[in-house]
């Protein structure tokens, strides 16, 4: 059986990028394979939240989870914080990690140019803590978007460099996935092309968002003049507003705006409008299910504490076995 592992940094809510780059990939795997999903509190430390910030948002992404129908039974669900051993194996992995390939890193150097004032060396180690995640459980399968290309790449660089290094063939390369089909990456409401809470926080559509809210934020989303020619090609903004229909709407509606643009006819208020609303369709479940779960912090609780307890089993041997490779041995 394969081993799946991937996680999310707890920011709150989780939005349509988040649900269709990755939940959505780990609620097909859950039943067939061996899977750990977990909530990445120690990688969101790299911006400092406050200690009600840190506990608030890892309640919110264990309760979006479960909302949005990850089955504790089926899959190991835990926070990555109860799980000692990958903070080993983080500083283990540091060693052999060298600076000038970690500054390379795309999103190390994003971090630099978009908050200067705390570039801290959790972000430039933000590879290597994210390889100990996934090979902590010797990981095959990672179901991630396509932002996360990279940092898999990285991942096979560390365990390439560990079996090489200490001569074993003990981590399995793992590969970042989606079902045979390309990564994927949703954009925001904002003309950028990924929606993102650290970038923009109007340009996401949270599993929870109320219905009125979601109108609002659609209707404010970023659009163009209207196409002047037939077949006319699209503007990122306008492109993406048919990117996130594509997802969340039936292919008649898709093709139904599609033709509208492609005959000049289309007008983006009646786009906006009817996007909106099949979004409000598509989230009503989650958010329901959200508001129902928040209020369970008994139920709340079993689930983290089976979890950390299922999850320390695969980990601490792992951890045995490296510490053996690496020559830690007791006299
Ligand atoms: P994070 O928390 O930024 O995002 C969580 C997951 O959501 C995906 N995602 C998107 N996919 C498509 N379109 C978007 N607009 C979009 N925005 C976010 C991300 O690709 C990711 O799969 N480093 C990770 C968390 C992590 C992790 C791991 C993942 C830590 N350790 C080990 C897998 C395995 C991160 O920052 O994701």
């Amino acid at each position: 059986m394969e081993i799946v592992v991937s996680g999310i940094r707890p920011t709150g809510d989780l939005h349509l990028g988040n649900y269709f780059g990755a939940l959505r990939n780990f609620l097909k795997m859950q039943h067939q394979n061996n899977c750990y999903f977990f909530i990445a509190d120690y990688h969101s430390l790299t911006t400092h939240p406050t200690p009600e910030d840190l506990h608030g948002n890892v309640k919110r992404v264990l309760v979006n989870y479960l909302a949005a129908g990850l089955n504790p039974d089926a899959a190991t669900v835990y926070i990555q914080s109860d799980v000692p051993e990958v903070a080993e194996l983080y500083l283990l992995l540091n060693m052999n990690a060298y600076v000038g390939e970690l500054e390379r890193v795309v999103s190390f150097k994003e971090k630099i140019r978009k908050q200067p004032n705390n570039v801290n060396a959790g972000l430039l180690t933000y590879p290597t803590l994210m390889a100990a995640d996934i090979i902590i459980h010797r990981a095959h399968k990672v179901p991630v978007g396509k932002d996360q290309e990279q940092h898999l790449e990285m991942t096979r660089n560390f365990v390439n460099r560990f079996n090489r290094m200490y001569n074993v063939d003990y981590f399995p390369e793992p590969t970042a996935y989606n079902f045979g089909e390309e990564l994927i990456k949703i954009p925001g409401l904002d003309g950028s092309t990924k929606m993102s809470k650290s970038d923009n926080e109007n340009s996401c559509i949270f599993l929870g968002d109320a219905p009125e809210l979601i109108r609002k934020k659609v209707m404010k989303a970023v659009s163009d003049q209207g196409p002047t020619e037939p077949n006319q090609p699209k503007a990122q903004a306008v492109e993406n507003l048919f990117n996130i229909m594509k997802v969340v709407s039936t292919e008649d509606t898709y093709a139904h705006f599609s033709d509208l643009y492609n005959t000049c006819q289309i007008r983006y208020g009646d786009m906006k409008k009817q996007l909106a609303e099949d979004i409000v369709i598509f989230t009503t479940p989650f958010r329901e299910k959200i508001l129902e779960l928040s209020a369970d912090n008994e139920y709340l609780h079993k689930v983290a504490y089976q979890g950390a307890e299922k999850a320390r089993e695969s980990a601490s041997k792992t951890i045995k076995e490296v510490r053996e490779i690496i020559g830690f041995k007791p006299f």
